[in-house]
């Protein structure tokens, strides 16, 4: 076999032969898999981004986004379940792909999920630093103009949030907790008081009339149908690949898996209970807030909020600001847990300097890696335009999908004996459905965002074909028992 094409033994992948891989503590069970799914979920997307592409690309037909994209990501949210209930580490579809498709594939995917995860996380931290000067604003303090406040806001949820994360599961899963139970408190307001503003006019049919758009918005799928267009039919496709950044995060679920007690059985349930809760609560809100108003007057920087005010229901405006505020700080603390784990198991397996592997004995979590992904998230966040690159992240979390979708078919092929604590229904059937669904999620994204995508892939190959490639643990000479992750200079 190609030394690029090898595959991890899926009993190494598991920690089976050696257990030594399993160097994090277990300290989540199905309950606080929900709380995390849910932490990760509800974010920008349902306070943000909904908004925007209700008054730029969909109209009222943002609903019809919101599930298309829910039932793409619950095709591939089965068949990460299946995979995760097979393989239960914590590099999630990076670990998936290097067992069934080999080695480059899975530094490719490690590659999207960097690129799901650190993006998102600085992206949402931007978002959060905008709620945030708004939220102050609206109780009446005078914020100066410029983007110093922003940026200082910014910099201080991040360097708390690498802090609390470098600190621990347990320090983070108690905050998590509360936040969302908050975060939750707050959207259930949305949803009550927002029923009773609805006007059924605004839904004028779920559907406008199409217009044309800039170049720069052409989808990938219009470059084939024929030049940019916004609102009809493919601006609620346009939109349901843009509204998949809500969704961003039932796959992070899976990367827990090490530390989760009885991890083949409860990060299936605990990824398919949040995704189906928080698809609910995003058509719920969506309703609420294109029949609260006509979609031309919704406000692109504070839909939510602008809907309240425009009803006459000023005190809800306090309410929206606190659950997005503690919203978007549990989206970026998942996010860094999530991208620590997938960059620790990359360095596990030698794809990137083993040193960032390293675990505190001390807190039982990778400080380093932690610390080097907090850094990237603030250099991110405050020197680059990153919510315009918000379409990035969703093309990565997408591209991930697709292979963990044709992973489960081969894999029941391949290994047909494995033991599975969850089996996706009707495989392959299903599993090719999100293959198809993905798919199509995927070519309409913008052409901008595919040829970025491209680009980062390009450059991620060649650092694989300069680094990975040599010093991964498979090219090293064989040694039993491989070496364990090294383990920090703290003892217990
Ligand atoms: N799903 C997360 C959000 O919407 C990333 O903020």
């Amino acid at each position: 076999m190609s030394t690029i094409l090898r595959r991890l033994p899926p009993s190494e992948a598991t920690g089976l032969r050696t257990g030594a891989r399993h160097s994090l503590a277990e300290v989540y069970r199905t309950a606080d898999l929900v709380v995390l799914g849910l932490g990760v979920m509800i974010g920008a997307g349902i306070f943000s981004i909904a908004g925007q592409q209700a008054a730029t690309t969909a109209g009222p037909g943002v609903i019809l986004s919101f599930m298309i994209a829910g039932i793409a990501c619950l095709l591939a949210c089965l068949c990460y379940a299946e995979l995760s209930s097979t393989m239960p580490a914590s590099g999630s579809a990076y670990t998936f792909t290097y067992v069934i498709f080999g080695e480059v594939w899975a530094w490719i995917i490690g590659c999207a999920l960097i690129l799901e995860l650190q993006l998102s996380a600085a992206v949402v931290a931007r978002a959060w630093g905008a709620i945030a000067v708004g939220a102050i604003s609206n109780f009446g303090v005078r914020v100066p103009a410029g983007d110093l406040v922003q940026d200082v806001l910014v910099f201080v949820i991040l360097v708390l949030l690498t802090g609390v994360v470098t600190l621990g599961a347990r320090v983070g899963l108690r905050a998590l907790w509360v936040m969302v139970s908050a975060k939750l408190v707050a959207i259930g307001a949305v949803i009550v008081v927002g029923l009773a503003h609805i006007d059924p006019v605004n839904y004028g049919g779920f559907h406008v009339p199409s217009k044309p758009v800039d170049t720069p918005s052409v989808t990938v799928l219009e470059l084939f149908t024929g030049g940019g267009q916004a609102f009809g039919w493919l601006g609620i496709f346009t939109a349901a690949s843009a509204i998949a950044f809500a969704y961003i995060g039932f796959d992070i679920v899976a990367t827990s898996a090490e530390e989760t007690v009885n991890a083949p059985r409860a990060v299936p349930k605990g990824m398919i209970r949040s995704l189906v809760i928080a698809t609910v609560i995003y058509i719920a809100v969506a309703l609420v807030m294109v029949g609260m108003a006509p979609y031309t007057t919704i406000s692109v920087r504070a839909p939510l909020a602008g809907a309240f005010r425009a009803a006459d229901v000023g005190w809800m405006v306090h309410v929206i600001d606190a659950g997005a505020v503690l919203g978007l700080t549990t989206v970026i603390l998942v996010l860094i847990v999530g991208q620590t784990r997938v960059l620790f198991s990359m360095a596990r397996d030698g794809l990137i300097p083993r040193g960032l592997a390293t675990v505190s004995r001390r807190y039982h979590t990778p400080t380093r890696v932690t610390l080097v992904i907090g850094l990237v998230a603030i250099m991110l966040a405050e020197f680059v335009p990153v919510l315009t690159l918000q379409q990035l992240a969703v093309i990565g979390t997408l591209f991930a999908f697709a292979f963990v979708a044709a992973g489960v078919i081969v894999m029941r092929r391949r290994m047909p004996h494995l033991e599975r604590g969850f089996q996706v229904p009707f495989s392959p059937l299903v599993p090719a459905l999100s293959l198809a669904a993905t798919f199509w999620l995927m070519v309409n994204l913008r052409v901008v965002t595919w040829v970025w995508f491209v680009l980062w892939m390009l450059f991620g190959l060649l650092v694989y074909l300069v680094y990975g490639r040599r010093h991964s643990l498979l090219a090293q000479p064989a040694v039993a028992p491989r070496p364990a992750a090294p383990q920090g200079r703290h003892r217990r």
